[in-house]
């Protein structure tokens, strides 16, 4: 888990509380311990565990050992810190030194709560962002992509990574389990169906929501805890850190169905609430999606930072992109607007198509109606037997499916460096 520390004194009470539920609102998860000696060690332990630390500045807080002692932890950690003035405290010494140059926003500014909430939801999605793998064209390598370049990310850079199924056809699944397996997951609502509406994994009185499909449960309900939703891809035997999948289901496509404005936007909310709190256990979630525009597409755009469209080197694919494109812009508000990546997929390896040389130098940015040439990685994905879909086998472990891990064999290492590359530019990406 991972959270913002508030650092504060405990004269400051109302303040925290304050804070506390402006974040709560914006489903950031915050933590802060009773700010006594008592507490020192629980503190460190929360610190070492936080994305970002708020400082609370008041009169009290800059006399408070033990708030000084928070700083002096966040600042040995490299964390990045968000002082917050609440009082007319003048800050000296030490305070002045460390603190004061961070400090931007007081309780005395009209927006100034706004603005401290506005840029810790920036340092949460900076620290596991959100990516939509999402192409309105089917067929392009979307699932392919979201397994095999986010399983080379997640073996060759690290990271715990979250790979979620939002297509109904659930091939993402599939890449890594039996379908009997799936299936079986999926009617015990283990499964993305869980992230929309309350389901047997979050109550064992409730009814499966996968069950009917005339209704829509809008009750609230806390985020499944990472043992009950998620599978483990990462088993015994494998080379170990955390991938984790949210299996996916036919079922979803319900929604596609459902007239109700009101209850799918609830149900919309209750999605995106949901996954805001999973990037507190997570460096990175990833959305592989169905290649129509329907109510789920809309779901991950307004979740997603960064939407990955692979495209093949056709005049087709290059429609996909435009569709995808006009969407975005047209649909999602600039606020919650994803930034656009694309990636070429099943290029020939050896040379470079007249169309992949054309698209980078510009000759199709008015076709595609955007910078698409700006928007293409530089790392492609070439065309390999290595990539071609083969159902899992039964005695085999789901890692066992990564390109990444899948042993040796003719041709295996350019693919993996090809992964790589595109894991690594991704990731640069990301963090500019
Ligand atoms: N680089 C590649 N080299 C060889 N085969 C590939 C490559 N990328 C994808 N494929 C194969 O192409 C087919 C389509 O890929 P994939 O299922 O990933 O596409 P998709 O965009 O997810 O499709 P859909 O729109 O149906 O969800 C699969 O059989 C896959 O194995
Ligand atoms: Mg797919």
């Amino acid at each position: 888990m991972s959270h913002v520390f508030i650092s504060h004194s405990a004269k400051d009470f109302d303040a925290l509380l304050e804070l506390h539920e402006a974040l709560r609102a914006e489903s950031i998860p915050d933590w802060y311990v009773p700010n006594d000696g008592g507490s020192r060690d629980l503190a460190d332990q929360s610190i070492d565990d936080a994305f970002a630390m708020i400082i609370l500045v008041s009169a009290s807080s800059v006399r408070s050992k033990s708030v000084r002692k928070d700083v002096e932890r966040a600042k040995a950690r490299g964390l990045k810190l968000i002082p917050y003035q609440i009082d007319k405290a003048r800050m000296n010494g030490f305070f002045k030194h460390e603190v004061q140059p961070h400090l931007r926003y007081s309780s005395t500014m009209p927006d100034g709560m706004e603005k401290l909430v506005a840029e810790t939801k920036a340092a949460y999605k900076r620290k596991c962002p959100v990516m939509a793998v999402m192409n309105l064209k089917g067929g392009v390598g979307k699932t392919t992509v979201s397994s095999q370049v986010f399983g080379a990310w997640q073996g060759s850079l690290g990271g715990r990574i979250l790979l979620i199924d939002l297509d109904p056809q659930y091939n993402l699944t599939q890449t890594f389990f039996e379908m009997d397996i799936a299936d079986a997951s999926a009617a015990a609502d283990k499964s993305v169906i869980s992230l929309f509406e309350r389901s047997r994994i979050h109550a064992r009185d409730a009814s499966s929501p996968a069950e009917s499909w005339l209704t829509l449960s809008i009750e609230p309900f806390a985020p499944a805890p990472r043992e009950k939703l998620m599978h483990d891809l990462m088993g015994e035997g494998s080379p170990g850190g955390r991938l984790d999948l949210i299996s996916g289901q036919f079922e979803i496509s319900k929604y596609a169905f459902a007239t109700d404005g009101a209850a799918l936007a609830r149900i919309k909310q209750h999605f995106l609430q949901t996954v805001e709190r999973y990037r507190s256990e997570y460096d990175l979630i990833v959305f592989d999606t169905n290649p129509n525009a329907t109510f789920l597409t809309r779901c991950a755009l307004e979740v997603a930072d960064r939407v990955l469209a692979p495209m093949h080197s056709d005049v087709y694919s290059l429609r996909g992109v435009r569709l995808l494109n006009q969407v975005i812009n047209e649909q999602i508000e600039p606020e919650k607007r994803p930034d656009l990546s694309i990636l070429f997929n099943a290029v020939s390896r050896s040379e470079q198509s007249s169309f992949e040389a054309e698209a980078r130098n510009g000759t199709y940015d008015g076709k595609a109606g955007f910078a698409l040439s700006k928007a293409l990685l530089k790392a492609a994905l070439p065309r390999s037997g290595h990539l071609q879909v083969k159902a899992p086998q039964e005695d085999q472990p789901a890692w066992k499916q990564l390109v990444i891990h899948s042993g040796r064999g003719g041709g295996l290492k350019p693919i993996r460096e090809s992964l790589k590359a595109i894991a690594l530019e991704l990731k640069t990406l990301l963090e500019a």
